[in-house]
């Protein structure tokens, strides 16, 4: 990796030296903000979408966004050198990449992912250090957690916003319990938000019908994305609390995507044991979560994430398996696995006995 050095020790000395890694990857890293922020920038200006539209030279992009000419120049030329991007002449198109997932009306757009990311969550990351002082969020919560205030418009943002994020691990958890778990009837997505993972598995399932347990706003939105999908008359929605109300009888699974994360031990402890008490003996939880590896510096992912639970929630982080395992062994779940899903994503199942828990 690294070679002795060739300068010369001079007459009597004897040194022995080796040359320093190169600094690349600390100026990458320092600066990996620059080119995040222009490319969460470009989304948020619909960039993509409008190129697609015909607006495809800066002078034209410049006048559908009402922009000088500079920034925009910059930006284009930016998303090229990201591979966002094709340059011909004075002419720019989105590459497949963009094209599929950042052209708002495709089937795969996940672009309101990125403008979540830079209207809600770009600017706490400035108050990092704050948050790790006080071991607090940055904004304002109330004593469950949530965020106050919280407008409509905002709550309506970020569920399209995860639903960009959860939209194709969806899919795969649709195709995983077509074939793993297509034993269970009803399905209560326990903070289903825009119901992307009971889209996915109603999608695959054909006997399986799925509730999708939010509050009042995702809820409408994912009674759109369900109506979109075709799937409204299995999947429904109930606008209701996850720790004030209590989980309605009938679904023989729980499901806890993406909210495990939100909570510090005592809530999520608290949350499993809540559906233990309500899910039929032989009824099954699972748990849709990034997974920390056993010494948590891995992997990469489910490690960053956590910068972005102190800077916006209480209590929450990312776990290990053993960490998930043990809380539901203590609710009285058995038969506890864990399963790869997609991308950063892992499943963790139990089962509640058909006898009730071991005494
Ligand atoms: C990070 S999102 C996950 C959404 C979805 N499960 C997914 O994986 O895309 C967390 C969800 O939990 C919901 N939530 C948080 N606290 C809640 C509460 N007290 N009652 C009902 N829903 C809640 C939020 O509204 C949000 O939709």
């Amino acid at each position: 990796m690294t070679k002795a050095s060739a300068a010369s020790p001079g007459p009597g000395k004897v040194v022995c030296m080796e040359d320093p890694p190169s600094p690349g990857p600390l100026l990458e890293l320092g600066t990996a903000y620059w080119t995040s922020k222009a490319f969460l920038t470009a989304c948020n200006l619909g960039l993509f979408s409008l190129i697609e539209g015909g607006n495809d030279t800066v002078e034209r992009l410049a006048g559908a966004l009402s922009l000088p000419l500079r920034g925009t120049r910059y930006l284009l030329e930016g998303m090229t050198a990201l591979g966002l991007l094709e340059k011909t002449g004075e002419q720019y198109r989105t590459t497949p990449l963009a094209s599929a997932h950042l052209v708002d009306g495709k089937p795969e757009y996940m672009g309101d992912l990125f403008v979540t990311l830079d209207r809600h969550f770009f600017a706490p990351f400035q108050d990092l250090e704050t948050a790790m002082r006080r071991d607090g969020p940055v904004w304002p919560v109330d004593s469950l957690g949530r965020r106050v205030p919280l407008t409509p418009e905002q709550s309506e943002l970020f569920t399209r916003g995860m639903h960009g994020l959860t939209g194709a691990t969806g899919a795969a958890f649709g195709r995983e319990w077509a074939s793993g778990l297509s034993c269970r009837r009803h399905l209560l997505d326990i903070g289903g938000g825009s119901g992307a993972m009971s889209i996915g598995a109603a999608g695959q399932a054909p006997g399986l019908r799925a509730t999708v347990l939010d509050r009042p706003v995702p809820c409408a939105v994912a009674r759109e994305y369900i109506a979109a999908a075709g799937l409204s008359d299995r999947v429904d929605t109930l606008e209701s609390d996850i720790f004030e109300d209590p989980f309605p009888d009938g679904p023989d699974a729980h499901l806890y995507s993406n909210v495990l994360q939100n909570y510090g031990e005592d809530r999520c402890r608290g949350l499993l044991q809540k559906s233990f008490g309500a899910l039929p003996p032989g009824g099954g939880v699972v748990i849709a979560e990034l997974v920390l590896d056993d010494e948590r510096t891995g992997p990469p992912f489910p490690v960053a994430f956590n910068f972005l639970a102190l800077v916006v929630t209480e209590r929450g982080g990312t776990r290990t398996y053993d960490e998930y395992r043990s809380w539901l062994e203590e609710a009285g779940f058995v038969g506890i696995e864990l399963q790869h899903l997609f991308g950063p994503t892992s499943l963790v199942f139990g089962t509640k006995p058909e006898a009730g828990p071991a005494a």
